[in-house]
C-alpha cells in the first residue's frame, strides 16, 4: 500500500510537469514512461523499512517551498502535498559528501521518494528530493538514466560548462543520459523533486 501522502507528491507532480511554463524538449517521453509506472504502486516489500530522518538543512524546508505555495495552481498543490510528505522521508546526504566543501556537506539533503532504497521500493523508477541551503553548490555529476527535474523554488542549473539558468518555481528541468549538470542555490534555498528512469 502507497501511502496517501506519497500518492498525492506523485499526483501533484504530474500535474506540476504538464502544466510548466515551457517544458524541454525530450522530457516528455521520459516524463510519459515515468507517470504511467508511477500510477501502479510497487508491491515490492522493503528488507527493513526506511525510517525518517531530518539533517540540519530541513530546517530551509519552509522557506524552500514559500514562493510555490504563493503561486497558486499545481505547483503550489505539490509544495504543499510535498510539506506533508517531508516528515516521512529518510534525509541523507550524498555519498562521499564528506571530499566535498563543508557548505555542501552541512548544506545539502537528498531523500528518496521512490526507487531501491526509496520510500516505495521499485526498479523502474528513481524519484526523489534534493533540499539545498542558500548559497550552495551541488557537485557536477552525470548518471546514465535520462532525468528531469520539477522545481519547487529559486536556484540555478548548468549543464556541462553551459550556462547558468534560472527554471523558477514550476519549472522543468531536463538532462538526457550521461550529461554532467549541477545545481547551485543563491539567497534562497534550493528544492526540486527528481526523476529517473532506471528499468531499460
Ligand atoms: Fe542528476
Amino acid at each position: 500500500m502507497r501511502p496517501s501522502a506519497l500518492e498525492k507528491v506523485f499526483e501533484h507532480a504530474e500535474a506540476a510537469f504538464r502544466s510548466a511554463p515551457g517544458i524541454p524538449p525530450g522530457s516528455e517521453s521520459l516524463a510519459d514512461r515515468v507517470w504511467t509506472a508511477l500510477k501502479v504502486p510497487s508491491e515490492q516489500e522493503h528488507v527493513i523499512d526506511p525510517e525518517p530522518q531530518a539533517l540540519p538543512v530541513c530546517s530551509f524546508l519552509t522557506d524552500a517551498l514559500q514562493d510555490s505555495i504563493a503561486l497558486g495552481g499545481p505547483i503550489s498543490d505539490l509544495a504543499m502535498a510535498f510539506q506533508d510528505l517531508a516528515l516521512e522521508l529518510c534525509w541523507e546526504r550524498r555519498r562521499n559528501a564528506e571530499t566535498g566543501p563543508g557548505a555542501f556537506f552541512h548544506g545539502h539533503a537528498n531523500a528518496v521518494l521512490a526507487g531501491p532504497n526509496g520510500l516505495e521500493r521499485r526498479n523502474d523508477v528513481v524519484a526523489g528530493a534534493s533540499l539545498m541551503a542558500p548559497g550552495v553548490r551541488y557537485p557536477d555529476h552525470r548518471h546514465p538514466p535520462e532525468e528531469f527535474y520539477v522545481v519547487l523554488s529559486p536556484g540555478q542549473w548548468r549543464q556541462g560548462d553551459g550556462s547558468w539558468y534560472e527554471p523558477g518555481p514550476g519549472g522543468v528541468v531536463h538532462h538526457p543520459p550521461g550529461m554532467v549538470h549541477a545545481m547551485r542555490s543563491g539567497d534562497s534555498p534550493l528544492l526540486a523533486l527528481w526523476f529517473l528512469w532506471t528499468k531499460d
